[in-house]
């Protein structure tokens, strides 16, 4: 397939070949979810609670909470602007399903970017310049890392230029920064009772958040099994990104002198996105010497969350009706890709 410059040409379609879509694939599972769970609006949310507390918080209280809004929602800022060159290297390669799921992922870290800025438009009520809250290592992470590794997409599409942005977007910025982010939310603010509609949007965002996560997971997972050596790029990102992403927490704590606002205590945090850090990184480990057919098995397994209906009627009906090995019966080389 040539699919760069004037060239550019195709040789057929999927949905109008034998094959037809794979509804069975880990990536369309979780588009068929992003359907039923990604649709919440933003702009729903009740914040009249939410203004009144803003209103009884001390002046120290306000700071801290300003701070990890101005995080998040630069964070999301940049991952909704940062997404677009993954999208475009897994629609060069053909990956309809794949694509298929991340224009639900692209939609999504939109309205997380909206239901940032809504906060600090309604709650907060303020239009003063947040960038001082962005300290060195959160500047590493978010100004340089994340931007670079995406944005080589764009001249490198190599499984190991994928692997680095994969590490540095889903497992480093989702997988630890986000999810420790949530549970601080939930840690200072739901704890004490405050801010009902900020925590209604976490919980949709960290639901979506664990859908991002499991694509990435899949997306490192496929690269591990064709090509082993891919694994040490992800360890080695990894590791040079996690000092910066742990960096984060204790850049919050030290700028009040170590005694957090809301009683808090670091290690809690510090432990936990350890916890998340290394749960990922086991992982992805074990797709190591595994085929295509047995990532999309595992990969399966990590979309049918407990407790969340999973997809109905015909949409799921080719894999949900499968015994869990019977799912991916065809993963040889070139799965996804071979149609244009
Ligand atoms: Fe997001
Ligand atoms: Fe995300």
């Amino acid at each position: 397939m040539s699919m760069s410059g004037t060239d550019a040409r195709r040789e057929g379609f999927v949905t109008t070949s034998t094959r037809g879509l794979r509804h069975d694939l880990p990536p369309m599972r979780l588009y068929h979810k992003a359907k039923r769970f990604g649709v919440w609006d933003p702009r729903a949310i009740d914040f009249r609670r939410d203004r009144e507390d803003w209103q009884v918080l001390n002046d120290e209280q306000r700071d801290a909470l300003l701070r990890l809004v101005s995080l998040f929602s630069a964070g999301e800022e940049s991952v909704t602007l940062d997404l677009l060159p993954l999208i475009m290297v897994i629609a060069r390669e053909g990956r309809l399903e794949e694509e298929m799921y991340l224009t639900t992922f692209l939609w999504e870290e939109a309205k997380h970017t909206e239901f940032f800025r809504r906060f600090l438009d309604e709650v907060a009520e303020t239009t003063a310049d947040l960038h001082h809250y962005h300290t060195p290592s959160y500047k590493k992470i978010f100004y340089e890392e994340l931007p670079r590794a995406m944005n080589r997409l764009l001249t490198d599409p190599s499984p190991a230029a994928q692997a680095e942005a994969a590490v540095t977007y889903n497992l480093i910025v989702e997988g630890v920064l986000a999810e420790t982010g949530y549970y601080a939310f939930y840690q200072t603010l739901h704890r004490q009772g405050l801010m009902p509609g900020l925590i209604e949007g976490i919980r949709n965002l960290q639901r979506d958040e664990s859908r991002h996560i499991a694509y990435g997971v899949f997306l490192l997972s496929r690269l591990v099994a064709e090509d082993d050596s891919i694994w040490n790029v992800i360890d080695r990102r990894l590791n040079y990104l996690l000092p910066y992403a742990l960096g984060v927490t204790h850049e919050i704590y030290a700028a009040y002198g170590n005694n957090h606002p809301f009683n808090v205590d670091q290690q809690e945090f510090v432990n936990y996105a350890i916890k998340q850090f290394s749960l990922r990184a086991e992982r992805i480990e074990q797709a190591r010497g595994k085929s295509l057919a047995e990532i999309y098995r595992l990969a399966t397994l990590d979309v049918e969350e407990p407790g969340e209906p999973a997809p109905s009627g015909a949409a799921g009906a080719a894999g949900q009706s499968a015994a869990p090995g019977g799912e991916a019966e065809s993963g040889g080389p070139g799965e996804g890709g071979t149609a244009a």
